[in-house]
């Protein structure tokens, strides 16, 4: 054996044991150097590690043992295999939505002591899970056992809808509980940063988990760690002593998995496996960033050596540095800087930084070592931890065979590392003298990857007046492939007095000539990255400078976020309870704690399989060739399911309806065209769900191009793809163009908005089971007819022969109606062809590439208005994106919703639908009214901006009167905006907080604050085609069941359907009524639960049920006391021979187009960072006219929730294509960004409209489900108002569009920064270009 040399891991000096030492296999003892003490495990041979293969870990009450589990297995894949344990959901698969969120008690590594962690289980291997415990939302509490607390005040405080996100934010609160049991509402706050939920708008949720905090109902930690309250104190010692043992013996796939103790077995095992291919792995989170690269047959773990998982303070020659083991986990690393930190110094910046990595979930597995390694590997992937650490001038210490070096990370990034390990990372401590700050911009507030990121190192000595600086390393990410180094830049500072204007000056120019920005397909825009490269360095210098102006420190910090808060005001009658009182959803406890049951909760059949959709990769072009051959060879594929295999039609979209006028194929068959990419072309069929999915990406096609792609709506516009033309709204007499030219002013424009996708929760899914009659069917579908009538179409068999059922959908949106009969056709295919049930599960880069979502709109407009800016003509030109085909019927909604809220005797609006080379676009939650209310509210904004007046000025002369006609004909009876409005400018106190802006807004250059005010008024469609129930009581105790044919998917439906049936029939005990799921039997030729009035209508169908049933009780009541309790009248009912089930029906005929409006006024102010585009909703206050709402706690969820998919809309999601495949590049959690728990405003007040019944809504109720989504697009003006208010800095404050989404890039591009304007001290010479030459260094 040989007696290899070591580098002592304090002071690098390399060591070399004598080989007695080494023949006993360890040397222990003082680095002579630094005298440090050393261990060293002599080099055992790779042949010595055997792989691992066998697991035992705990979850919940139980010992599992997997055996010949495979390395690509995640604890996720794993829970959902168990009957027991389905409480954990899974949707991006990618750590960037927390549905999947469990805790891991271990020891930690650094503390040594027992604490818990919130983990994504769909990161986790499996394989790491050996020796750890979990806990599962079922596990801390249940129906049976009791609710554990976080599950009920959830629960209780409406925060959960859908329930999808709920055990994710269950456990997230668990964990945080478990290691700290008086947290601080900021820590709670704080801790869900990686848990998405498209539903609630985030306040239930806060509010629920705001009650653990220490400083509001302080609680012993010991009820907390009770599995139940009603659990008579076991403390879950009955868990502990009930353990059990679970043995599972899988199927060995062939790739292995090594976890070595020590360094060295690594290192040889990575040279043994060199040419076979190996991965070193630590938190293995890498895969949700990078989740299509294949794995290497061999992966070596580094979490169970020790040696990488210490840190410790050491000192050598140039002075004392923090030594960080590579498995070092980054929230480990941020403990370890903040205990070493001296208050805002470099080590507490890093930790800031670090803090604003991924989220809890990630950065507790995720390690510094892996991170940085993704950056090595992939060269834009915007590392912070490599940009901060090589501004802090942190070194590496890299092993491969018995040679350990030191490298500096510029040396490390062009360092070839196979065959490589990262052990060790030094990062010198802090200097007093220097000054340090790091920077991220992101496109969301957190949980995302940084636009731009930045660190600033410099040491400034103060001698007379001069500031020195020297010690410079100014490093950026998100510019240059990995990181760039501002060198140029800094030479040039050397000798500079940092007080001089013109040093300032002159390092502007020099990085403006060395910052290059590269552009990456989905990043923001080169230029963006460049101002902020420039504006980052700016804060920093002034942060650096003292004595800096007032008004000019507003650059330099960022905006900080209070805590959040919210108030809702509503009334209800309690003589009319349980209708109208206010009350959690009744399923709200099992959603968290995880027994709801989803689709994919339910177990497997025996003999089932997976489909996965295969999908083309170039837009409009001919399917020339289909290689499934590749795929086919894949472990666990059974058959690749082609347009062949269709026994009858081709055409997902059942025909001879109103929403689906025109055939899309299910697959596209060889031959033929495909117009996106992303279009199905067939579907592969395998064993397991992972093993469909990877033989579907396997499939190749060869496509030859059809022509250019047209992607965009000005594309579209540009190439004439014209396909529909709405009949025009036009109202008023004689021709509107007229009454324009006869306005005193004119003006025109344009404005856009772009696309949203749905972003449910639960992914598109589907189920299908062959049985004796045909199929039976469990979708995630909003539309049970659709989906019935879709299969029997694609199979050629009756309706009747499938048998359709959903008990509740994970959030839908719109984006299930119709959708969804594509994922049901396909399996229902699949199971035809394979004859077992199939499951399909799409996965989030599946489902948004294959599937259409809200339209893209361009609005052209010209406008007459007076000197007072009253309407006179208003002529709207509208063009919208309908995907490849005009299905969808997106255009009547956009012209009827036009008006918003304001009379005009003139109008003239006409859509267009355009074909772009992009799937079917489709409803999305209010659609065609939120963008077009966005667009008459930007008209309001010209129309002011052109009269110099405010826009509330003018919106309020508008707004509709009593009785007034709309343009499509409608009187309106009972309008009340003008009365809202009013109380809305009271109640947010809109005038002092307006004159608090302009002084805000004078006192600082570089933070702004915008306030906006936007009106109400939303047209509901009480239409269609009709709804049915079935409701049955029970002689035995007089329980009811009741069926309808509306689908709960978060708005509360059933809920309301139980207080409705409940205070009809006169049920006290409303648990007696359970509500079962639909069938396609009970609700036949139903209609799609949407457009906010499917708790409406089906609240209407049970009553008509109920009043049957009343009806026929007469009898059994008239022989009883009145005070006979309703299981009496049940009993009585039945010995009378009285039939118990009643049927319930609703149709209600449309009238002109709407059957009532409902109003609402909404006030937001946010707060802008000038320089980034970063912006905070500071905070938002809406008045709401619900009518007599049902159930007004849900009904305030709905507005909330709402109101947060707006936010998402105007401020944070968008859409990238690659624009030579068409292929959508923002197909994932990385890239798309609906709004996050500190993306709602900090501030968010709601109160419904008082006394105010609607004589013209079912039960006196009105829809909340959209209509305050179109209220949102306050934000995105109050931030235009913001950035006119930068603009007028500079004399720019003219009119402009501010589309939508306003990300924080297009925000900051609207601001006109310009590094001209940057300046030191007083007011600064503002777009006065440089008078100084300056010429770069050397
Ligand atoms: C949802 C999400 C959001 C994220 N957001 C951000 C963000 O905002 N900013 C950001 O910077 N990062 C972000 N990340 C990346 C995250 O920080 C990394 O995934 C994580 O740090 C990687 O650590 P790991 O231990 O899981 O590495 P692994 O996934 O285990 O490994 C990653 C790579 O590093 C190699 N490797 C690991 N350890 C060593 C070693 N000691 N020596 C040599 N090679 C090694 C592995 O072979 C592999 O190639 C995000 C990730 C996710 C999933
Ligand atoms: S499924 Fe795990 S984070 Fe989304
Ligand atoms: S309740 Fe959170 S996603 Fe539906």
């Amino acid at each position: 054996m040989s007696t290899p040399a070591f580098s002592c891991p304090f002071c690098r000096t390399r060591l070399k044991p004598g080989s007695d030492i080494v023949a006993v296999g360890k040397y222990r003892g003082q680095c002579p150097h630094c005298s440090n003490s050393v261990s060293f495990r002599a080099k055992s041979t790779s042949n010595g590690v055997q792989p691992l293969t066998s697991v035992t870990f705990r979850v919940n009450d139980t010992s599992y043992t997997v055996e010949n589990a495979s390395p690509s297995l995640t604890l996720n894949d794993w829970l959902k295999s168990q009957p027991s344990l389905k409480g954990t959901k899974h949707m991006c698969q990618e750590g960037g939505c927390g549905a999947c969120v469990v805790a891991l008690t271990r020891n930690d590594p650094i503390t040594k002591k027992e604490t818990t962690i919130a983990v994504n289980s769909c990161l986790f291997p499996i394989l790491s899970a050996n020796s750890c415990s979990f806990q599962t939302t079922e596990g801390i509490g249940n129906s049976s056992a009791g609710f554990h607390p976080i599950q009920a005040r959830l629960a209780q405080h409406n925060g959960s809808q859908c329930g999808f996100c709920s055990p994710g934010m269950v456990m997230s609160m668990y964990s945080l509980l478990k290691n700290n049991s008086k947290p601080t509402k900021q820590e709670i706050e704080d801790q869900f940063d990686g848990n998405i939920c498209r539903c609630t708008g985030y306040r239930g949720i806060l509010d629920a988990m705001a009650t653990f905090a220490a400083d509001e109902h302080p609680i012993d930690v010991e009820d907390i760690s009770a599995c139940s309250e009603n659990c008579n104190g076991c403390n879950q010692k009955c868990a502990r002593n009930s353990l059990t043992t679970v043995k599972q013996i899988l199927t060995p796939d062939g790739s292995t998995w090594f976890a070595p103790a020590n360094v060295d077995d690594a290192l040889s095992l990575l040279q043994t496996y060199r040419s076979s291919g190996i991965a070193l792995v630590a938190g293995d989170t890498g895969k949700g960033v990078f989740k299509f690269e294949p794995s290497p047959p061999v992966r070596v773990s580094l979490m169970n050596i020790e040696a990488l998982q210490t840190v410790s303070v050491g000192e050598n020659s140039t002075g004392k540095y923090l030594t960080v083991g590579a498995a070092v986990t980054l929230s480990n690393l941020i403990d370890v800087l903040m205990e070493n930190s001296q208050s805002g110094g470099k080590f507490d910046a890093l930790a800031q930084h670090l803090l604003k990595i991924a989220n809890f979930p990630v950065r507790n597995v995720g390690t510094w070592a892996g991170n940085i390694m993704l950056s090595h590997i992939h060269d834009d992937f915007p590392s912070d931890v490599l940009t901060i650490m090589q501004a802090a001038g942190a070194s590496l210490n890299i092993v491969e065979g018995a040679e350990a070096k030191e490298y500096d990370i510029a040396e490390f990034l062009v360092t070839d590392m196979t065959s490589k390990m990262i052990v060790s990372l030094m990062i010198p401590a802090e200097d007093t003298d220097e000054k340090f700050a790091a920077y991220k911009i992101m496109p969301r507030y957190q949980n995302a990857h940084a636009y731009v990121n930045a660190g600033f190192s410099m040491k400034v000595t103060e001698s007379g007046s001069k500031l020195s600086p020297s010690g410079m390393c100014f490093v950026y990410g998100g510019i240059a492939a990995r990181t760039y180094r501002a060198t140029s830049t800094e030479k040039y500072l050397i000798g500079k007095d940092l007080k001089q204007l013109d040093t300032l000056k002159g390092a502007l120019t020099c990085l403006s000539f060395e910052i290059k920005p590269r552009s990456p397909p989905a990043s923001s825009s080169a230029d963006y990255r460049k101002s902020l490269a420039m504006s980052l360095f700016y804060k920093f210098y002034l942060s650096v400078v003292p004595g800096v102006s007032a008004r000019l420190a507003s650059a330099s910090g960022s905006i900080d976020r209070p805590l959040s808060s919210g108030i809702e005001t509503y009334s209800s009658d309690s003589s009319k309870y349980p209708l109208t009182q206010p009350m959690p959803k009744i399923t709200a406890t099992l959603q968290a704690s995880g027994e709801a049951q989803y689709l994919n909760d339910i177990p497997s059949y025996p003999n089932e399989v997976h489909g996965a959709f295969i999908l083309s990769t170039q837009a409009n072009s001919t399917l020339v060739f289909l290689d499934t051959s590749a795929a086919t060879a894949m472990p666990g594929v059974l058959r690749v399911v082609l347009p062949s295999d269709i026994p009858a039609e081709n055409n997902w979209r059942p025909k001879d309806v109103v929403v689906s006028q025109y055939a899309e194929p299910l697959f596209v068959p060889v031959g033929s065209t495909v117009e996106f990419s992303g279009q199905a072309l067939g579907m592969v069929v395998a064993d397991t769900q992972a093993h469909a999915n990877a033989a579907a990406l396997a499939v190749k096609g060869t496509y030859k191009s059809l022509g250019p792609l047209v992607l965009t709506i000005k594309e579209a516009i540009q190439a004439g793809t014209l396909l529909n033309t709405s009949t025009p709204v036009i109202s008023g007499d004689g021709d509107p163009m007229d009454a324009l030219k006869s306005s005193k002013h004119q003006i025109s424009g344009e404005i856009f908005c772009g696309p949203q996708y749905h972003f449910y929760m639960e992914t598109q899914r589907a189920l299908v089971v062959p049985v004796e009659d045909g199929y039976d069917v469990v979708s995630s579908t909003q539309y049970v007819d659709h989906c019935q009538r879709a299969i029997a179409q694609v199979l050629g068999i009756t309706e009747s022969s499938v048998n359709v059922s959903v008990k509740r959908i994970g959030g839908g949106y719109g984006g299930k109606i119709n959708n969804a009969q594509q994922i049901s056709c396909g399996a229902a295919l699949a199971a035809s062809v394979v004859k077992r049930p199939v499951r399909v599960l799409m996965d989030i880069d599946s489902n948004m590439r294959m599937l259409g979502c809200r339209p893209s709109y361009l609005s052209e407009y010209q406008i007459g208005f007076d000197d007072d800016g009253k309407l006179n003509a208003v002529i709207v030109s509208v063009s919208a994106d309908c995907g490849f085909t005009a299905n969808g019927d997106i255009l009547f909604l956009y012209d009827v919703f036009f008006d918003n809220a304001y009379y005009c005797p003139h109008w003239k609006v006409i859509s267009k639908a355009y074909k772009t080379h992009t799937p079917s676009n489709t409803a999305c939650r209010s659609p065609g009214s939120v963008p077009s209310i966005f667009a008459m509210e930007s008209i309001m904004e010209h129309v002011a901006k052109t009269l110099g007046k405010t826009p509330e000025e003018v919106r309020v002369i508008n707004l509709y009167q009593k009785g007034q006609i709309t343009p499509y004909g409608q009187q309106l009876p009972y309008c009340s905006i003008s009365s809202l409005w009013t109380q809305l400018i009271t109640s947010s106190d809109f005038q002092t907080r307006s004159a608090a802006i302009q002084t805000f807004n004078k006192e600082n250059r570089w933070k702004k604050k915008g306030l906006s005010v936007v009106p109400l008024k939303f047209g509901v469609i009480l239409s269609g085609a009709p709804f049915t129930c079935v409701i049955s009581a029970y002689a035995g105790d007089g329980s009811v069941a009741i069926s309808t044919g509306g689908i709960e998917m978060g708005q509360g439906l059933n809920t309301k359907i139980v207080q409705v049936a409940a205070s009809t029939l006169g049920v006290d005990d409303i648990s007696l009524i359970k509500i079962k799921p639909s069938y396609s039997l009970i609700g036949a030729n139903n209609s799609t639960t949407g457009g906010s009035v499917g708790s409406e209508l089906n609240c209407a169908a049970i009553l008509s049920a109920c009043q049957v049933l009343n009806d026929r009780m007469k009898a059994a009541r008239a022989k009883l006391p009145a005070t006979a309790t309703w299981p009496q009248v049940v009993e009585q009912s039945y010995k009378m021979g009285i039939n118990l089930t009643a049927e319930g029906w609703v149709d209600v005929t449309s009238r002109q187009p709407f059957s009532y409006c409902t109003y609402g006024v909404t006030c937001t102010e946010v707060e802008l960072d000038v320089l980034t585009g970063e912006h905070e909703l500071i905070r938002t206050d809406m008045l709401y006219d619900c009518g007599e709402s049902m159930n007004p706690e849900i009904d305030v969820g709905q507005a909330q929730g709402a109101f947060a998919m707006g936010i998402g809309y105007w401020l944070t999601e968008h859409f990238v294509r690659d624009p030579t495949t068409g292929t959508l590049l923002t197909s994932n959690t990385w890239e798309y960004k609906p709004p996050s728990s500190k993306d709602i405003p900090a501030d968010f007040r709601i109160a419904f409209l008082k006394d105010a019944p609607n004589p013209l809504g079912i039960l006196r109720s009105k829809a909340v489900g959209e209509p305050p989504m179109c209220m949102s697009c306050s934000c995105l003006l109050a931030l235009k108002h913001a950035i006119e208010n930068a603009r007028s800095e500079i004399q720019r404050d003219e009119h402009f569009s501010l589309n939508g989404p306003a990300t924080v890039d297009v925000v900051q591009e609207n601001c006109l920064v310009d590094p001209n304007q940057f300046s030191l001290y007083g007011s600064a010479p503002f777009a006065r270009k440089t008078e100084t030459t300056h010429l770069l260094p050397g």
